[in-house]
């Protein structure tokens, strides 16, 4: 019997959730705020545009199209309900519930929990929703150790860090009274140095299993330069693990997701249920936890759905009847994803240029494409104001990953710009050493 299952949301993510749903035997639905071409074609046409947050029209259409089940790609209707919403309709979802999605939603919810639970991965925070004793704080533990924080959902964009956003006392004071002023919460969090990596697991409310790592590039220009952008590209490693993050670093976070996942329940007495993202940092002082995302990362997603050998869907409904299996499998091979963006982006980037690809060639080379915030008139394909796609190399090893990678990009042509430097060999030899010098 075919599995009718919907997709939420339309980037690159979703495209190749879509794409393993289909690979798997789902015949796929797409429901999108805007049309992304490889979801048009992998599902057939079987797509509705309208905002990802009107639960109501996602109820519709699903009970429509007699969904089996929904997978949400994003992490906008999650902190909203959409999860509660369809499955009250009897709609059955992959994604937690609005009170366990706060680990994504609420920054504020995140650290208190991992303080009442005495889960080691915490760093010191404090939270604030007007100026009173700031500045005495700011005093007390020296503006150089500082990251401001806003609450909620802020598309990667609010989390300002000292030495890299904010410069000086004054600079932290005038931001966080910009927030006071906008009525936000925020914390004041600690700053560490370290070198972070993606840690994305299958939660079925209790079991929490990982996969492969993955490291991404936040800065838009290469050696890490240049302002945050939502991610230029990522790599993850033939044997899963990074050079820098040993088997035993990963056991013990994904020790530290479980007394999470227990700890949610506990809190809010619901079960974590979906895909649960973990930001983690290496240190000197062990792993530490950056954030959460209750959802699969973009472009991280790119690197691991791709070489995942179990079947998706049993994964998928796993998840849904809290039976995950822990034997799921993933290929042993390297991936490195390039993220090709318009011209000017993040700050001004050029919209509605013509973005020529070279599918023939894609294929020959053996280099994945999925398709982000460009929209297709006809058989043509433009920019938005956002990334526009994500190219993937996989291979034995990551030389002969980025190398797919480097080919794939070059299948690609128009106003775009891209990260050369990502799965090299001399920027991993760089995060190693960094890691090194900090453990000595
Ligand atoms: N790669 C960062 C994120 O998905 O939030």
């Amino acid at each position: 019997m075919t599995v009718k299952t919907i997709i939420i949301g339309h980037g690159a993510r979703e495209h190749v959730i879509g794409e393993t749903l289909v690979r798997d035997g789902a015949d796929l639905y797409a429901f999108m705020s805007s049309k992304n071409a490889g979801l048009e074609d992998l599902s057939k046409g079987k797509i509705k545009i309208h905002s990802e947050t009107d639960f109501k029209e996602i109820i519709e259409y699903s009970k429509e199209n007699k969904i089996d089940f929904a997978v949400i790609g994003p992490e906008a209707p999650l902190v909203i309900g959409i999860v509660d919403a369809l499955e009250r309709n009897g709609i059955p979802c992959v994604g937690p519930g609005i009170e366990a999605a706060q680990l994504e939603g609420s920054k504020i919810f995140t650290r208190s929990l991992l303080e009442k639970y005495k889960i080691t991965s915490n760093i010191f925070s404090k939270s604030f929703n007007s100026m009173e004793n700031i500045k005495s704080y700011i005093n007390e533990v020296g503006e150089e150790n500082i990251v401001v924080k806003p609450d909620g959902l802020t598309g990667g964009k609010g989390v300002k860090v000292y030495g890299d956003h904010l410069f000086s006392k004054r600079d932290i004071l005038d931001y966080c009274q910009a927030l006071v002023d906008q009525k936000a919460s925020f914390l004041l969090e600690e700053k560490v140095e370290g070198e972070e990596f993606t840690l994305q697991t299958f939660v079925d409310g209790k079991n929490v299993i990982g996969t492969p790592l993955v490291q991404d590039h936040k800065r838009a220009y290469e050696d890490d330069t240049g302002p945050n952008t939502g991610g230029m590209g990522s790599y993850s490693m033939e044997n899963h693990l990074m050079p820098f993050i040993t088997q035993e670093d990963v056991n013990e976070a994904i020790e530290d997701m479980k007394k999470v996942v227990a700890a949610t329940k506990a809190e809010t007495g619901v079960e974590y249920k979906g895909f649960l993202y973990g930001g983690y940092i290496k240190t000197a002082k062990g792993i530490k936890l950056i954030e959460f995302n209750a959802r699969l990362g973009d472009p991280e997603a790119m690197n691991t759905l791709p070489i995942l050998k179990t079947n998706f869907l049993d994964i998928c409904m796993g998840i849904i009847n809290g039976n995950l299996k822990s034997d799921i499998e993933f290929d042993k091979k390297a991936t490195v994803c390039k993220y090709l963006a318009p011209e000017g982006y993040p700050t001004s980037p050029k919209k509605d240029e013509l973005v020529v690809i070279n599918k023939e060639k894609l294929e020959q080379i053996g280099a994945k494409y999925y398709y982000a915030s460009v929209y297709r008139e006809g058989e043509n394909v433009y920019t938005t104001s956002s990334r526009a796609m994500g190219i993937i190399g996989i291979a034995n090893d990551l030389e002969g990953a980025e190398k797919v990678a480097e080919q794939g990009v070059g299948c690609i042509s128009g106003k775009l710009f891209y990260r050369k430097d990502i799965g090299t060999r001399k920027l991993l030899q760089k995060r190693i050493d960094h890691m090194n010098s900090l453990l000595q």
